[in-house]
């Protein structure tokens, strides 16, 4: 990708989250899946801890207090509206051992063999290349450290595996998703970036929700597609559009049901280590 592709991305990435910044933490959902990531492998006391994506700190706050004053923790976001959150938060909480980054969790400028931990909550749909990030994320592992993130099933989000299904039809290829869409792909993706010991736990979540908003998802033009630069709608005529928001539309009402259309938000709990 040219580094002008890579600036408009980072910069969907960053309009988006800051402009959710003031409410993140109002979602207990957020909160509970990222912490949960870390109950499943916690740091131990006097560890260095990364936590990518960090929003506005979950995980990191939590890690400060796991690993104690001997231990280090740093978050890192491209998001300057969460990390101004974030360090609101650190100003009154007495913590020294934890620090806020700017930075892209695909390009991080630590040494190798830097971390005990390295978490990643609910951001890895946003990696543009999976395999290389791994690689690059393991390489920042001290040996024997692990990472513990989330990443998609193939089925989570209707919005997201309906329009997958329908832009196939049309040869267009619509990646989220896809990457880490099954046990197995989640599993060849860590064996070829060289970790051991993987653990993938799929915690299967969802509701209903009504045949009109979920018809309103169809992916725009201009809408943000993460894992993919540009949208891969940009430059498909206007006639295919039309007729594959009209399948999307027709597949909506079959799923549709007297509680609404089934929304899945299943997510993988995936530990491995170095
Ligand atoms: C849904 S929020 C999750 C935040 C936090 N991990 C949590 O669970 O509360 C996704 C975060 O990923 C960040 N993000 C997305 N792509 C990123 C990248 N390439 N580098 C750094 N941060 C990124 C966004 O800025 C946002 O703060």
């Amino acid at each position: 990708m040219k580094i002008g592709d890579l600036q408009d991305y980072h910069k969907t990435i960053t309009d988006t989250y800051d402009e959710r910044s003031a409410n993140h933490d109002k979602s207990d959902w957020h909160r509970t899946t990222a912490l949960q990531l870390v109950e499943d492998m916690p740091p131990r006391m006097g560890d260095s801890v990364l936590d990518i994506a960090t929003g506005t700190g979950t995980i990191a706050f939590h890690a400060a207090s796991l690993v104690g004053p001997s231990g280090n923790v740093v978050g890192i976001d491209l998001s300057q509206g969460m990390l101004a959150q974030a360090n609101a938060k650190l100003s009154t909480s007495g913590l020294r051992n934890l620090e806020f980054i700017v930075a892209d969790a695909e390009h991080l400028e630590f040494p190798p063999n830097s971390f005990d931990r390295i978490y990643c909550a609910s951001a890895f749909f946003w990696i543009l290349d999976p395999l290389a990030t791994l690689k690059h994320w393991r390489n920042l592992l001290k040996p024997g450290g692990c990472l513990g993130f989330h990443a998609l099933p193939e089925t989570s989000y209707v919005w997201v595996s309906e329009v997958r299904n329908v832009l196939a039809n049309y040869g267009i290829s619509y990646v989220l998703n896809k990457p880490t869409g099954s046990v197995e792909k989640c599993d060849q993706l860590l064996t070829e970036a060289g970790f051991r010991k993987i653990n993938i736990r799929e915690e299967k979540e969802g509701w209903f929700i009504p045949l009109e908003q979920a018809k309103s998802t169809w992916l725009q033009e201009d809408h943000f597609s993460p894992g993919q630069h540009p949208n891969p709608l940009v430059g498909v005529p206007d006639d295919i559009l039309a007729q594959a928001k009209r399948d999307y539309e027709a597949r909506l009402e079959e799923l549709n049901t007297d509680k609404g259309v089934w929304n899945d938000i299943s997510m993988y709990y995936i530990h491995a280590k170095k």
